[in-house]
């Protein structure tokens, strides 16, 4: 079954509590939480006091996307916060042997373990295949990290051949994941490409509380 994961960047910041209820009883739902620094991305969200907060209400599984150029202080600070997947970026590492180190690292201490790629990071199979071997989710970015709200990169599924075919041969049960500009134009597509998780900010969060539920189901149904 597909896993949704709204990205709680685009919620109502003011009411998160009562966001978070719309989703109660829905299966396969993660909550997606957007974690910046301001220097691997620009922006900034929300840091450990608000995310403890959220571990403790969640009755979903919790999602953190790191981006942030030193993930190591997050994988070492974010451990008692109910965290069930946490996936950082390939790109703040010089070397592949720094990755792997973090990747068991993480794998102490959390569920799941995710890697994340830009969408103009080369894919250099080599050193990916070592990668996917190790993770649980590999994060395949659809527009560049730090921002809501933009439109979906459609070089992205030329990217999502290329790893569903490293996925059959490595690890077939990686979960692949998108991120950035999914809607339900393009979630049927996604899935067709080996997307088993979606995650979508603004397309869930523009529309009305008791609208959700219908919109996550039209994103897993792929329509
Ligand atoms: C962007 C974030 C996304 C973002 C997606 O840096 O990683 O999770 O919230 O937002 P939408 O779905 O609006 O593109
Ligand atoms: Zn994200």
């Amino acid at each position: 079954m597909i896993t949704i994961s709204p990205s709680l960047l685009a919620c109502d910041f003011l009411n998160i509590e009562k966001e978070l209820s719309s989703f109660d009883g829905i299966k396969n739902l993660w909550y997606h939480l957007d974690i910046m620094d301001g220097h691997f991305v620009p922006n900034l969200t929300f840091g450990h006091p608000i995310i403890k907060k959220i571990g403790k209400v969640s009755k979903h599984p919790l999602d953190a996307h790191l981006m942030v150029t030193n993930p190591k202080f997050h994988v070492d600070t974010l451990v008692k916060q109910n965290i069930h997947n946490l996936t950082f970026h390939l790109e703040t590492f010089s070397s592949q042997s720094e990755i792997l180190e973090l990747i068991q690292l993480a794998k102490k201490n959390y569920p799941s373990v995710g890697l994340s790629i830009k969408p103009k990071t080369t894919i250099d199979k080599t050193s990916l295949s070592e990668i996917i071997k190790n993770i649980d989710l590999l994060l395949v970015m659809s527009v560049e990290p730090g921002f809501g709200g933009q439109s979906f990169i459609e070089e992205t599924y030329s990217r999502l051949i290329e790893i569903e075919k490293l996925k059959r041969n490595i690890n077939p049960k990686l979960i692949i994941q998108v991120d950035g500009g999914v809607t339900d134009t393009n979630a049927n597509k996604l899935i067709d490409h080996g997307v088993t998780n979606l995650v979508a900010g603004s397309y869930i969060f523009k529309a009305s509380p008791q609208d959700y539920p219908k919109l996550v189901e039209k994103l897993r149904k792929g329509q």
